[in-house]
C-alpha cells in the first residue's frame, strides 16, 4: 500500500471555496475532495481540514459560495491553496475580484464558469477533516458554457487535480459507453 493510497482517486474536479470569516473578510480556498451528495435537497460536500482557516470562517458564517474556476486558473488556484487566509488575505494579494451573490452573503469569484451559492447543513468529523454537506441555495453559470448535461467541453474545461502542483483537463469530445 502507498503511503498516499487516496491519489488513486484522482485526477478530480478541484472547486475553490469562498467564505466569510471573523472581521468580515472574504477567504478563498481550493478543495478538490469535493462530492455531490444528495439531489433533494441539493447536496455538496467537501471535507475540509479543521486546521484550515476556511474551517474557522464556516463556524463563524455558515453561508459559502463554491466556485468552478476555467483550467487557465490554475496557477491561481495552486497558490490561493499554498497559503492561509489566518496570514494573509489572499483576495488582495493575489488580485481575486469577486461578484456579489444572489442569495448568500459571501461573493463569487469574477470569472468562475459557475458558482453554488451554500449554506451548511450537515457536519461530519472524520479523522483531521470536518465533511462540510452544503445545501445549495442557488445556481449561478457563465452564460453559453452548459446546458442540461453539463459543461460543453467543447467551449471551456475545467481544472482536475493531480498531486501536488499537477493538474490535467478535461478532453472536449466525450467517450459514449455502447448501449
Ligand atoms: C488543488 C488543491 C486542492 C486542495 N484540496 C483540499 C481539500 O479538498 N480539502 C482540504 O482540507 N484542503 C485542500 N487543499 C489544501 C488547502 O487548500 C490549503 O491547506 C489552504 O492553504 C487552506 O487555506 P485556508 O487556511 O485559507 O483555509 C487543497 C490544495 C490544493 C492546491
Amino acid at each position: 500500500m502507498s503511503e498516499r493510497p487516496l491519489r488513486l482517486l484522482h485526477p478530480r474536479p478541484v472547486v475553490v471555496i469562498a467564505t466569510k470569516c471573523p472581521g468580515g473578510r472574504v477567504n478563498l480556498m481550493p478543495a478538490s475532495w469535493n462530492t455531490p451528495v444528495s439531489e433533494e435537497p441539493p447536496t455538496v460536500a467537501v471535507a475540509i481540514d479543521r486546521e484550515s482557516y476556511t474551517h474557522q470562517c464556516l463556524q463563524h458564517h455558515k453561508r459559502a459560495t463554491i466556485n468552478i474556476l476555467p483550467v487557465e486558473a490554475v496557477d491561481l488556484i495552486y497558490r490561493l491553496g499554498t497559503v492561509s487566509g489566518r496570514d494573509v488575505d489572499k483576495v488582495s494579494r493575489f488580485g481575486v475580484r469577486l461578484e456579489p451573490s444572489q442569495t448568500v452573503d459571501v461573493p463569487r469569484i469574477s470569472g468562475a464558469l459557475a458558482a453554488y451559492e451554500v449554506e451548511v447543513f450537515r457536519e461530519v468529523e472524520v479523522g483531521e477533516v470536518t465533511l462540510y454537506v452544503f445545501r445549495v441555495l442557488s445556481a449561478w453559470v457563465a452564460p453559453g458554457v452548459a446546458d442540461q448535461w453539463g459543461f460543453d467541453f467543447r467551449k471551456v474545461s475545467v481544472p482536475l487535480h493531480g498531486a501536488g502542483r499537477a493538474f490535467y483537463r478535461v478532453e472536449p469530445r466525450p467517450i459514449f459507453a455502447k448501449k
